[in-house]
């Protein structure tokens, strides 16, 4: 029986629409009014686009679970590229029709309803699958009344678009088609954005990856040469997606999958000469972003689950340490559990000898720190971590010790991660039993565990205020009791307002002033009268007393001899004032661009020398800081010509909302990462973003911008600096500096560094500890790409 029949059966006995039918895919006519599918086991009930290319209908996916699914026909494989009821699959026998009143659902075999096209059904006429692979509702006139196009699952194809605002969710695995734990989302606002989800709610964390603000009136188009891309409505093109240049003899597709990457796929469609040398399956031919493991890092368990670790090979994957298994091998996003039994804390057995360590270089879990020790040495790292129950991973990195709680979070692999882990586990290999003698303490974590990545936002949030209760709780009684070494530390002095008013003789001389503070100078009243300077912050920054003690504190316990030192301060009423020792030679600014001009080798020693401090902050000190602020005003030189950074931590001092919106956004102007205006996450590497234009400035004593430049390429130094660096004319920029060049080795790999630093996109930077032994030598330095090619590849 063919659909021609079955259209004028149904059309004499109108109410009798109940009757399963089966198809077995050789028609290749349309839906009429009136007919049906049923889930079958054989496969058999679907309906082929004209080209058979294309199929709609049920696929089975589990024993009594089908899938209402189009998928690509003619491909051993009949890749699926969109379904109906991921989460809520159909029962044998279930059936989708187009009814005579032109309702198109899905009803299980009981007649209830599992899903359907949300159409004005009045004037459905027929529904059809379209050798595009778009399946559509359509009237008597082909107007398409619905259509899968319209309803993206995970993948778009060819032809297909995503009007503002859009998205694509990612399946939970590969073959568990129920929403997963990431998105792809064109906004109303013109981004185009990659989150995490707060799985199982579908609300989303930080972007991981994100566009530039275009506005309104786009669309994101994927076009038969293989060019994703966000045009307006005038056709023009941008901002390109992916992009392969690929001809009609493949298949094409683009899937946000279930590991987070966006991915673009071909197939070849037969043996034609021009694809002879493709394997006939799928293969990847771009995809973004480059590396997630070493981008996502968010509330939540990051790109991997908890207690795992995310590898980037050709793919990422997600991989337990030593110790721990998958929670469910099906299931990696799930994370790891523990295979042994904890340590007692228990001091009567303290079990110190009976633990041991992995040891896994470039790997780090950055967000589970509970403790910090700096000034120690691996040995000590590795006996304070054996001898504290709470410890189950430390990480040593240059003298410095973190200890880590679980579950462990954002775990990472990667040679751009610096530092080892040493995974604490039980030597004897002894796994959980289920009334060992540490039955209480561990089950309570495993159900925290488990808890947290099952259950509600809620509950999950109250968990994590016990968790933390707890880790503070212990860190306390921690630092008190196994800390041999203290940290050395500077003592602050607590000064009041009165103090500070006579030292700087009523605040007479104004040394400088930005936008949440002016700068005084003032003379200690005490025996040394050392000079000071003092910071008098204003009201934006935050109020809260233990906070801004808290922060202030945080910043005097860093000491680095590229840094400036923090001396005191003073909190007052409304009064915050910072205390710092005075610098007589004033800063980079002053020092870089009035004559005379400091020669190459002092430069030198500058870019050396702020490097230096900015490690400090990032890896070294034992709360990591952030400076957001690296500009040459806040590069101060002392009396031996040392650079010194000062304002580091003040970031942290301000209100929150003044931390990231468009409007104040924190930096300035010309030094500003572009993940600022992105709303990605900020990390350290926007302060290698402003190192790299500080040190261009270094290296050519220019301004980044020079709204006065002979000519025009050359008013922005970062596009003037990848010109010349192309065009092979680098002497172009140390024009008038003999000395330097006669060293256009140096300059040209210094050159080369700032380009890497200036990378749009955040994760092809290097680490201030990489830009270091690269300027140092110790390293190599690769040929940079153009900063800009991220910004045209997203
Ligand atoms: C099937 O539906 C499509 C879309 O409405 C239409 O273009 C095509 O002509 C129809 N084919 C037949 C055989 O009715
Ligand atoms: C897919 O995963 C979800 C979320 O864990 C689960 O509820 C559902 O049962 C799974 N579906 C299948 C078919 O395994
Ligand atoms: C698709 O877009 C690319 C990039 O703009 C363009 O070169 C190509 O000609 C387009 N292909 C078609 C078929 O329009
Ligand atoms: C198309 O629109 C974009 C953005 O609205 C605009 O920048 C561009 O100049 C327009 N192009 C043409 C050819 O009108
Ligand atoms: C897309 O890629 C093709 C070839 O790979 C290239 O010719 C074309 O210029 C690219 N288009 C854009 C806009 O990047
Ligand atoms: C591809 O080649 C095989 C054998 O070489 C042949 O049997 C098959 O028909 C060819 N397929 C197409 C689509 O040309
Ligand atoms: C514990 O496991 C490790 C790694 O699987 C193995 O090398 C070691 O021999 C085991 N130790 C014991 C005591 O079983
Ligand atoms: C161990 O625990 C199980 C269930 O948790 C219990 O049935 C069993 O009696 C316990 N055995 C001992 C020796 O306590
Ligand atoms: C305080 O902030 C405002 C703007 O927020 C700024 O104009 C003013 O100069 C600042 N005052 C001081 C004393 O820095
Ligand atoms: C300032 O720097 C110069 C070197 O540029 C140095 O000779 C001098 O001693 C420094 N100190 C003062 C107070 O100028």
């Amino acid at each position: 029986m063919d659909w021609e029949q079955q259209y004028s059966f149904c059309f004499c006995l109108l109410f009798l629409t109940l009757l399963p039918f089966l198809t077995t895919g050789q028609t290749s006519k349309n839906f009429s009014l009136g007919s049906s599918l049923t889930a079958l086991d054989d496969d058999s009930s679907y309906k082929e686009s004209p080209s058979g290319d294309f199929a709609f209908g049920f696929r089975q996916i589990k024993p009594d679970g089908f899938l209402l699914a189009v998928w690509f026909n003619k491909i051993p494989e009949r890749t699926i590229v969109w379904s109906a009821n991921g989460a809520n699959l159909a029962p044998k026998g279930s059936k989708i029709e187009l009814t005579s009143d032109g309702l198109f659902q899905l009803n299980d075999p009981n007649g209830k309803e599992i899903w359907n096209a949300e159409s004005s059904s009045i004037v459905v006429d027929h529904a059809a699958m379209l050798d595009t692979g778009n399946f559509v509702l359509a009237n008597q006139d082909s107007v398409y009344l619905w259509e899968s196009f319209g309803q993206p699952t995970d993948t778009i194809l060819p032809t297909q678009t995503l009007s503002q605002p859009s998205k694509l969710v990612s399946r939970y695995t590969e073959t568990n088609y129920s929403s997963g734990r990431f998105q792809f989302v064109l906004q109303e606002d013109g981004h185009l954005s990659l989150y995490t989800t707060k799985f199982p709610l579908d609300s989303v964390n930080f972007a991981y990856l994100t566009t530039q603000i275009f506005g309104n009136g786009f669309e994101l188009f994927f076009n038969k040469s293989g060019s994703i891309y966000v045009r307006a409505s005038n056709g023009s093109i941008i901002s390109m997606v992916l992009n392969s240049s690929s001809s009609q003899d493949f298949y094409q597709r683009a899937i946000l999958e279930h590991d987070g990457v966006f991915r673009q796929y071909l197939y070849p469609k037969g043996n034609s000469s021009s694809v002879q040398r493709w394997p006939m399956a799928w293969s990847v031919v771009s995809f973004i972003p480059s590396n997630i493991c070493s981008i996502v890092e968010n509330i939540g368990s990051g790109a991997c689950g908890f207690n795992s670790y995310c590898m980037q090979d050709q793919r990422p994957s997600c991989q337990c340490p030593l110790g721990y298994t998958f929670i469910n091998p099906d299931d990696v996003l799930k994370g790891c559990k523990q295979n042994f039994v904890s340590q007692s804390c228990d001091e009567a057995t303290p079990e110190t000898h009976l633990f041991g360590f992995h040891e896994m270089q470039n790997t780090n879990w950055p967000n589970s720190d509970y403790a910090n020790f700096q000034g120690v040495t691996e040995d000590w790292c590795r006996k304070a971590c054996l001898s504290d129950c709470f410890c189950s991973v430390a990480i040593y990195n240059g003298g410095q010790c973190w200890m880590k709680k679980t579950p462990l979070s954002n775990g990472v692999s990667d040679a751009s991660v610096s530092g080892k882990a040493l995974i604490k586990i039980r030597k004897d290999n002894s796994t959980l039993t289920p009334n060992g003698t540490n039955k209480k303490e561990r089950s309570t974590l495993i159900i925290i565990g488990s808890v947290l990545l099952g259950s509600s936002g809620l509950l999950n949030f109250l968990l994590l205020g016990v968790t933390f209760l707890g880790v503070f709780h212990f860190k306390f009684k921690k630092s008190e009791v196994i800390q041999p070494f203290p940290t050395a530390g500077i003592t602050l002095r607590s000064f009041t307002y009165e103090e500070l008013r006579k030292a700087t003789n009523g605040f007479e001389e104004e040394i400088g002033r930005g936008a949440f503070a002016t700068v005084y100078k003032g003379v200690l009243l005490d025996n040394n009268k050392n000079l000071i300077a003092v910071k008098n912050l204003n009201d934006s920054v935050k109020e809260g007393d233990r906070e801004f003690k808290a922060e202030v504190s945080a910043i005097g316990r860093t000491n680095h001899r590229n840094l400036v030192q923090l001396l005191g301060f003073c909190n007052e009423g409304k009064h915050r004032l910072v205390v710092y020792e005075f610098m007589c030679n004033g800063s980079l600014a002053s020092f870089l661009f009035t004559n005379p001009r400091p020669n190459w080798y002092q430069r030198i020693q500058i870019a050396l020398g702020t490097a230096r401090g900015l490690l400090y902050l990032h890896e070294e000190c034992s709360t990591q800081i952030i400076h957001c602020d690296i500009k040459p005003q806040n590069v101060l030189i002392d009396d031996s010509c040392v650079a010194r950074i000062s304002d580091f931590g003040l970031a942290k001092l301000l209100k929150t909302d003044q931390t990231r919106t468009t409007t104040a956004i924190r930096g300035t102007k010309g030094y500003v990462a572009p993940e600022w205006f992105r709303s990605m996450p900020i990390t350290v590497k926007v302060d290698v973003y402003s190192y790299g234009i500080l040190l261009l400035e270094l290296i050519s004593c220019r301004r980044s911008f020079e709204a006065e430049a002979e000519n025009e390429d050359q008013m922005v130094l970062t596009d003037w600096t990848y010109d010349c660096f192309r065009d092979k004319k680098l002497s172009l920029m140390v024009e008038n500096d003999d000395v330097a060049r006669e060293d256009m080795k140096k300059v040209e790999k210094y050159v080369m560094i700032a380009i890497w630093c200036i990378q749009e996109d955040p994760s092809l930077r290097p680490t201030m500890k990489k830009v270091l032994q690269m300027l140092e030598g110790a390293i190599d330095v690769p040929i940079p790409p153009d900063p800009t090619s991220f910004m045209s590849s997203i």
